[in-house]
């Protein structure tokens, strides 16, 4: 397995508990030392224990160091350039690799998310240029895109089902008898454009619905309605099911993988391009609010609740909130802490003099103005009745 980050391990753990010699490589020497030293190095829930217990039997072991193996897995980064297009060199390099060591008869499966088409054109020709193997006699190609959500990876892994894209049919057929030793869920078969295309339209659903209700967000804004109360009584119509507006999009999956789309078809998504717009400029448009706010009260301090991508899970990665506080402590002499619990250091884009990573009781006590942006369990029960003398700005609704 290429890439032990947050798919890649969970992934390379399940099959090792199913009695498959699992060799996990990373080109992160720290984390291949933390792994074979016991420990995992992401957040996720149960993930620690189930990693003792799979060591336990001795069927997943770290490396840096790529060699043969039946079956080759891909689960490495695959992020969005600045000009809006898939940055697929992880990918390049892994398939580079792969043709180095692949045998007649191994399979290749790519779970890293790709724009359309990646499987067939770029890591088949890497793969045959360097060993002469094609996917249509010698060797079987699939795309198995991961659908986990992460805080319960460890349970989807098992219970979703899944999308498997064979470059040939038998292709798709092996690797679903492979996943079937834990997928629980239906696995369903297709081709590998058709594997890619799915896991992206899925997530661009979900961009454009919420690009709707940040959309009808700023619309009641504007008409002096509550976006929160005009969306739940709409829902109430048996047919509409409109999000819940919020502070933008972030992760490494949503905000991203509509452009794999967009630059495969830029004549065929001007909803895509635009949802995506809508949706990025919403960190701006709430930094600005906090800051007109702050100017009204003539605020000295700050607090902002919740850094994370979204709740409950400590990934910061194209989090709007990280964004938001970035902007808000741009303005001088305001003093900003921020609250996260689950991270214990702030992220390079905020070590920022005036930026302090804080605690509740001491963001209660210090700020003038507390902000919520992340809806994680522990803020949503806090207790407010304290902080009746100061502003509160609730932006994800979780002390309505
Ligand atoms: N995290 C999710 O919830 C999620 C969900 C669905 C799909 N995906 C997709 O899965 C893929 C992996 O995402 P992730 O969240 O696990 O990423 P991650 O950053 O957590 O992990 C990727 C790992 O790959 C390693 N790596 C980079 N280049 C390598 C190479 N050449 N050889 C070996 N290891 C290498 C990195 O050191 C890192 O540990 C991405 O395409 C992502 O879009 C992620």
């Amino acid at each position: 397995v290429f890439g032990l980050g947050y798919i890649g391990l969970p992934t390379s753990l399940m099959f090792a508990h199913e009695g498959y010699p699992v060799i996990g490589v990373d080109t992160n020497a720290e984390t291949v030392e933390k792994l074979n030293n016991g420990e995992t190095h992401i957040q996720e829930a149960g993930l620690q224990d189930y990693y003792r217990q799979v060591r336990a039997g001795k069927d997943f072991v770290a490396t840096s160091e790529p060699c043969p193996a039946d079956i080759f897995l891909i689960s490495v980064p695959t992020p969005v350039t600045e000009d809006k297009t898939a940055d697929l060199s992880y990918v390049r390099s892994v398939a580079d690799t792969i043709g180095r060591l692949i045998r007649p008869g191994n399979m290749v499966i790519l779970e890293s998310t790709v724009p359309p088409r990646t499987c067939l054109d770029v890591i088949a020709p890497i793969i045959q240029q360097l060993s002469g193997l094609s996917y249509e006699t010698d060797y079987d190609l699939v795309h198995c895109p991961e659908r986990v959500i992460p805080g319960k990876i460890l349970q989807e892994l098992k219970e979703n089902g899944r999308i498997i894209g064979g470059a040939t049919r038998g292709a798709a057929e092996r690797a679903a008898e492979l996943y079937s030793s834990f997928v629980e869920g239906e696995i369903v078969l297709t081709d590998t454009v058709t594997a890619e295309l799915v896991k992206l339209m899925e997530n661009t659903y979900r961009d454009v619905n919420i690009a709707l209700a940040n959309e009808f967000h700023a619309v009641c804004t504007a008409l002096g309605s509550d976006s929160c109360e005009a969306i739940d009584l709409a829902n109430r119509h048996p047919r509409v099911n409109i999000h819940t507006p919020g502070i933008g999009v972030g992760g490494h999956c949503i905000a991203v993988d509509p452009w794999f789309i967009i630059e495969s078809a830029p004549e065929q998504t001007q909803l895509l391009q635009t949802a995506r717009k809508v949706n990025d400029q919403r960190p701006h448009q709430v930094a600005s609010e906090v800051i007109e706010e702050l100017g009204k009260l003539n605020a000295k301090s700050v607090a902002f609740f919740g850094l994370a991508y979204k709740p409950d899970v400590d990934d910061l990665r194209e989090a709007p909130a990280v964004e938001i506080v970035r902007q808000v402590a741009q303005h001088d002499n305001l003093e900003v802490l921020v609250v996260e619990p689950y991270v214990d250091r702030l992220p390079a884009d905020l070590s920022l003099p005036n930026v302090k990573l804080s605690s509740t009781p001491v963001a209660f006590a210090d700020a003038d103005v507390v902000v919520g942006l992340v809806a994680h369990r522990e803020f949503k029960s806090l207790k407010l009745d304290g902080l009746r003398r100061k502003r509160v700005l609730d932006f994800v609704g979780m002390w309505r």
